[in-house]
């Protein structure tokens, strides 16, 4: 067993994968990476990345709705995207399935209400990007999927998702948060819907907005996959911010010529009475 450490073969215990590794080394001694990713066969051999399959993006969104009261926004949003990759492969891999379906879901819980109640990042959008930062190894398509994400939640009228119960229901509150923040996000809707936000509707409205953010992931992960597999199929590619907060970015972000504040969200929310003209006046 000289490829494979001890605490490869002790975390593959709980696998069942002893006995393959073993066998494995034997027969073809392999090397430290397939060692690797025996031990996790969710990984993707040579990259950073936990293996993808096509998901129906309804059925994650239905997972994700139904299961919010287990452990709120971050945690049903993520395990519904994870479970539902887990499922999609379980014919075709069954270890790598396995492996994914026995991730420590739990550790999601701390992402409710913008990270343990600071109303900061909304816990979806939270969970929406670690999910692609689990299946997609490459840099720059997480940076343009996590944009994605990002700016869907900014910038759309939400929550979208209906449940079976009410699909044909009408006049459901709907607000653009333009902040990722939990804090902004659910006090506008709270606002608008005229409700209080310890109170069932809110609770509700955020069970909806998981199962938009979690199928928004799938869709994207979904085209994401396509697009490797065919030239047909345009990749996710929108690295730049919409106007005008791209304008302001160039001068205060990181890169700009001020260089005095970091981020790319929408500055209107907080500076409304900066405009693109003000560096000139
Ligand atoms: C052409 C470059 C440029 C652009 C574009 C620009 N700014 Fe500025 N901004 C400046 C400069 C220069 C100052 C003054 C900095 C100072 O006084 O130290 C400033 C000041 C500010 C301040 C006050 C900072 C402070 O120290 O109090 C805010 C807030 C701000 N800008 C927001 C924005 C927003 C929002 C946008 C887009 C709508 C934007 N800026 C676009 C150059 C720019
Ligand atoms: C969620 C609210 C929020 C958003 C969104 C936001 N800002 Fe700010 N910004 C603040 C606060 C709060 C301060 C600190 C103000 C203070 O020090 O009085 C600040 C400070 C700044 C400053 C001054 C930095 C300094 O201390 O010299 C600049 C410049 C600035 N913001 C630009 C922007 C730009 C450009 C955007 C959009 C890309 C943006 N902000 C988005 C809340 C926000």
């Amino acid at each position: 067993m000289s490829n494979v450490t001890r605490r490869d073969a002790i975390r593959a215990v709980g696998l069942g994968l002893t006995a393959a590794i073993a066998a494995g080394t034997a027969k073809v001694g392999v090397g430290a990476d397939a060692a690797a990713n025996l031990a996790n066969p969710a990984m993707v051999e040579g990259a950073e990345a936990w293996k993808y399959a096509v998901v129906d993006p309804k059925q994650v969104a239905d997972d994700a709705y139904e299961n919010y009261s287990v452990g709120r926004c971050m945690h049903t949003t993520f395990k519904a995207i994870v479970e539902n990759v887990a499922d999609a492969l379980a014919e075709k891999d069954p270890l790598a399935a396995q492996q994914m379906k026995s991730f420590p879901f739990h550790m999601m819980r701390y992402g409710g209400s913008g990270a343990n109640g600071f109303g900061s990042l909304c816990g979806a959008v939270n969970a929406a990007m670690a999910a692609i930062g689990l299946f997609v190894s490459d840099g720059d398509t997480r940076k343009a999927l996590c944009n994605e994400i990002g700016w869907f939640y900014e910038r759309t009228l939400l929550p979208i998702y209906k449940p079976e119960d009410a699909r044909d229901e009408q006049d459901y509150p709907q607000t653009i948060a333009n902040s990722l923040l939990c804090h902004i996000s659910s006090g506008k809707w709270a606002g608008v819907a005229q409700v209080k936000t310890n109170s069932p509707e809110r609770t509700e409205r955020c069970s909806r907005l998981s199962a938009d953010l979690a199928q928004k992931v799938a869709e994207l992960l979904n085209q994401n996959l396509a697009a490797l597999n065919s030239a047909d199929v345009a990749p996710v590619v929108s690295l730049k911010r919409a106007q005008p907060t791209a304008t302001c970015v160039s001068c205060h972000d990181k890169s700009g010529t001020n260089a005095d504040m970091i981020g790319t969200s929408a500055c209107s929310e907080c500076h409304p009475d900066y405009d693109v003209e003000h560096s000139a006046r």
